[in-house]
């Protein structure tokens, strides 16, 4: 690498999903271009997708900014599609027991090698990386890929904090530190006593078994967005608040991305829309609408009249759901107003100025895509921490209309609902009003992640904590 002092080397262990694929390596490549050797490594399952839909991915340092990023998959014990992965309460404790001595041989492999890691960093759903990093002696940190709020609501649910809903008494509110009151459908799903995910919830919770003094919380969150509740969490463990890491404003353009799909262009499609005109449609990487409510989308917009871009994405191999199929005649009627692709280049699209809204699920990664582009949203959560989001978004932040409350899962959400919605969303005072409040977000998440900006300095203080170590 042409370098006689060795780099501090960060390595990066990341669970198998889209959704946390992309904060992780986001902060890769900060890292890296802040003068760190950084290596990503997840399933080979994934790394094999990760590699057909992007140039960048390769075992070798590659140059980023100051630093370097190199990848390293290993085996998860599963055949490509296996329907096992989606069967979490197997796949989790397989992906434990394999992935802890994968992870461990490699660690070991660089310190002889004479790459040492200098900081196990892992994610959600995998915290028994912090235990390898334990049984090593190595510094870890977890990159927390939600809110704040979020963290603080699995924090103080495993610590037995506050009263969270129970099978005996399912509709409870919750009062947490910082943040407004929660009725019972906007606590994070996973946390309910009749949620079908409680495995995910499990999974989390694992995590917080694991928070000690010593390990660092990096988040993908910035210190203007959600500073009382950051505040009070940073009483409790190290939290860095290093956000938006989409946003990158030192990055080389690279080809190193994480998709698991080669993005469809849309750009020329866009560039002949006026400005703010069309609605964005995506529900991320996992969620899987019904097929009726898919209809009643579609019908919804062609009532309303708005263009939209559309991301659907086909389904998932092993999850066996259906391709979703649009209504008969649809793409004829809509015409040019309306563009429908498989997977959509989303921080881009989010970016152009003919997007007026995003109709969203409320993963995350999009809400805060949107949000700090500057693009109003409309919410329509399905699960997790999806519905925390969206209350955040509309009664918090003030970017966001809800297409409905709590889990959208559990009704059908009618065209009329739709148009609606998505009309107001585009048009109108309270439009302006949501647009408004948007640019406003995006301004200070661009100064947070400035140079000298709070989310610079927060990754700054991780860097130099580590570096301390290493030499
Ligand atoms: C999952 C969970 O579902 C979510 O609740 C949690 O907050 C994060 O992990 P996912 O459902 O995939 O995430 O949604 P989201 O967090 O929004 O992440 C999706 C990512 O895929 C975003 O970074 C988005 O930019 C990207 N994407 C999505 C594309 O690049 N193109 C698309 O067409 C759709």
């Amino acid at each position: 690498m042409g370098s006689q002092t060795p780099l501090p080397h960060i390595f990066l262990v990341c669970f198998p999903a889209q959704g946390h694929i992309n904060p992780m390596l986001r902060l890769g490549k900060r890292l890296a271009s802040k003068g760190m050797l950084v290596s990503f490594s997840t399933t080979e399952n994934y790394g094999k997708e990760m590699r057909k839909a992007n140039e960048g991915i390769s075992d070798q340092p590659t140059p980023v900014g100051n630093g370097f990023i190199r990848f390293e998959f290993f085996d998860d014990g599963l055949a490509e599609d296996d329907p096992k992965f989606s069967k979490l309460d197997e796949y989790m404790p397989l992906l434990e027991l394999v992935g802890k001595d994968l992870v461990t041989q490699m660690i070991k492999r660089h310190a002889n090698e004479g790459r040492p890691v200098s900081c196990l960093v892992n994610n959600p759903f995998i915290p028994w990386v912090c235990d390898v990093a334990a049984e090593l002696g190595i510094p870890r940190a977890t990159l927390w890929i939600q809110s704040c709020a979020v963290f603080s609501a699995y924090y103080h649910c495993h610590n037995k904090m506050v009263p969270f809903p129970t099978e005996a008494e399912p509709i409870i509110d919750i009062q947490l530190p910082g943040m407004p009151v929660l009725k019972h459908d906007e606590i994070p799903s996973f946390l309910l006593p009749s949620d079908p995910f409680q495995v995910l919830g499990r999974a989390i919770l694992g995590q917080f078994k694991k928070l000690s003094k010593s390990l660092y919380v990096l988040m993908d969150t910035f210190q203007e967005l959600e500073p009382e509740i950051i505040e009070h969490m940073s009483q409790v463990c190290i939290v860095k608040p290093v956000g938006p890491l989409f946003k990158n404003p030192k990055a080389p353009k690279t080809s190193i991305r994480g998709d698991l799909m080669k993005a469809d262009d849309c750009f020329e499609w866009l560039d002949s829309k006026p400005p703010t005109s069309v609605v964005y449609i995506s529900f991320g990487s996992i969620v899987h609408l019904k097929q009726e409510q898919v209809d009643e989308i579609a019908h919804g917009l062609l009532s309303s009249g708005v263009s939209f871009l559309w991301a659907m994405k086909p389904p998932g191999k092993a999850f066996g759901t259906e391709k979703h199929v649009l209504p008969d005649g649809f793409l004829e009627e809509v015409g040019d107003k309306g563009k429908v692709v498989q997977w959509s280049p989303q921080e881009q699209v989010l970016a152009h100025p003919s997007v007026a809204c995003f109709l969203t699920h409320c993963g995350w990664n999009s809400s805060v895509e949107a949000l700090t582009s500057g693009v109003p949203l409309v919410t329509f959560p399905q699960w997790g921490d999806q519905v925390t989001n969206s209350k955040f978004l509309v009664d918090v932040f003030g970017v966001g209309l809800r297409l409905c409350r709590g889990r959208a899962e559990n009704r059908l959400i009618t065209r009329d609902e739709v148009a609606k919605c998505l009309l107001e969303a585009t048009v109108g005072e309270k439009a302006n009003e949501l647009k408004q409040n948007a640019l406003k977000w995006k301004k200070a998440a661009e100064e947070a992640v400035a140079e000298g900006g709070s989310s610079d300095r927060s990754l700054e203080d991780f860097i130099d904590e580590i570096s301390k170590i290493t030499y």
